[in-house]
């Protein structure tokens, strides 16, 4: 049995890193798998949030999610606070996960920075919460982009200890599926830092939300350098941020950097630009129209994800009865 997890954090706007990294690949996989897709909305409040802002976040990020093309009645859509399970589980798995472990995560020491006495408990454990959610539902696949393998090592790390601890393989150890050209999308502003929704300029990201004036706006200040495109892939190596849009381009066009370099080369970064804008407005034009369709019922929205919550919690509570059994808690 095939089982896939997946979610994104409704901290502020999707933008594309979030759409090629992993949005993209769960609506080919649905048709392969049974999947469980997530609103993480707990793991969204190890930074500060607004309680209406945060309320927007969690619709919107649900309405990305059947946008693009996840159909909400074949597979599980809910928000993580929904099910109580994901938090329980967190704690049990907290109790076989040694600090080391969580010394090691590199997402942690960017985060938290120079004051790592101020960084909250949550944002530490929060690869255990992510552990959880995946575990809970024994899922074997996780696809993501690429930031999150170190997590993922670490959810098979967790799965390791328990099953060793307890002598029988209860959690499949899941594996990251990290798949298209784009699993790591970069800031348009600076091609060796990672497209992010934390960075403070609005100019380094394409959010889902943006109209086509803005797109077009973003990718003409995308930073270049002033060669033409190379003919190689060898070529992008030491050019990032050229690297950077040839491989969005191939990713929205469904194609290979190669082959978008056969029909680029020797072409100046200004022709290439408007080539970018056309294909990137008429792939996210109709996902952000139909983002806008969705919102504009937020009732329906909320009835969704109550229902997928529904479908998540029979699941989960019946895997939970069955860890508790394995470590000798009491039933409920
Ligand atoms: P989050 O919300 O940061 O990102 C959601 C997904 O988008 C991918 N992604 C990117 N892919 C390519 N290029 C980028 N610049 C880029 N930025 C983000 C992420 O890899 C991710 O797949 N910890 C997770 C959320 C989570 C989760 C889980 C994921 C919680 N529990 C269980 C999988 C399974 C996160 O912060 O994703």
């Amino acid at each position: 049995m095939n089982r896939i997890f997946s979610g994104m954090q409704p901290t502020r706007q999707l933008h594309l890193g979030n759409y090629l990294g992993a949005l993209r690949n769960w609506v080919a996989l649905q048709d392969q798998y049974e999947c469980v897709f997530c609103v993480v909305d707990l793991h969204a409040l190890t930074i500060s949030q607004e309680p209406e802002v945060l309320r927007n976040n969690i619709r919107e990020v649900t309405a990305a999610y059947i946008a693009a093309g996840i159909d909400p009645e074949k597979n599980i859509l809910f928000n993580q606070s929904f099910v109580p399970a994901h938090s329980e589980l967190a704690w049990i798995l907290s109790c076989y996960t040694p600090l080391g472990w969580l010394n090691r995560m590199t997402q942690f020491k960017e985060k938290a920075g120079k004051q790592k006495d101020q960084a909250n408990l949550g944002l530490y454990s929060y690869p255990v919460l992510m552990a959880a959610d995946i575990l809970l539902y024994k899922a074997t696949h996780v696809p993501v982009g690429e930031d999150q393998k170190q997590h993922l090592e670490l959810a098979r790390d967790i799965a390791g200890a328990f099953n060793r601890h307890y002598g029988q393989d209860y959690f499949p150890l899941p594996e990251p599926q990290i798949l298209g050209e784009a699993t790591r999308v970069m800031s348009l502003r600076d091609g060796r830092k990672k497209m992010s929704k934390s960075d403070e300029s609005e100019y380094s990201r394409i959010n889902m939300t943006d109209d086509a004036d803005t797109i077009a706006q973003k990718i003409r200040k995308a930073k270049t350098d002033p060669e033409p495109l190379p003919d190689t892939v060898e070529a992008l190596e030491a050019r990032p941020e050229a690297d950077n849009l040839v491989t969005i381009y191939a990713a929205l066009a469904g194609e290979t950097r190669e082959k978008v370099l056969a029909s680029f080369a020797g072409a100046q970064f200004s022709s290439f630009k408007t080539s970018l804008v056309d294909l990137s407005v008429a792939k996210l034009a109709p996902i952000t129209r139909r983002m806008n369709e969705l919102l504009a019922d937020k009732g329906e929205i909320d009835r969704l994800l109550r229902r997928g919550g529904e479908r998540a919690t029979a699941l989960a509570e019946r895997h939970l009865v069955e860890i508790k059994d394995i470590i000798g808690l009491l039933r409920p």
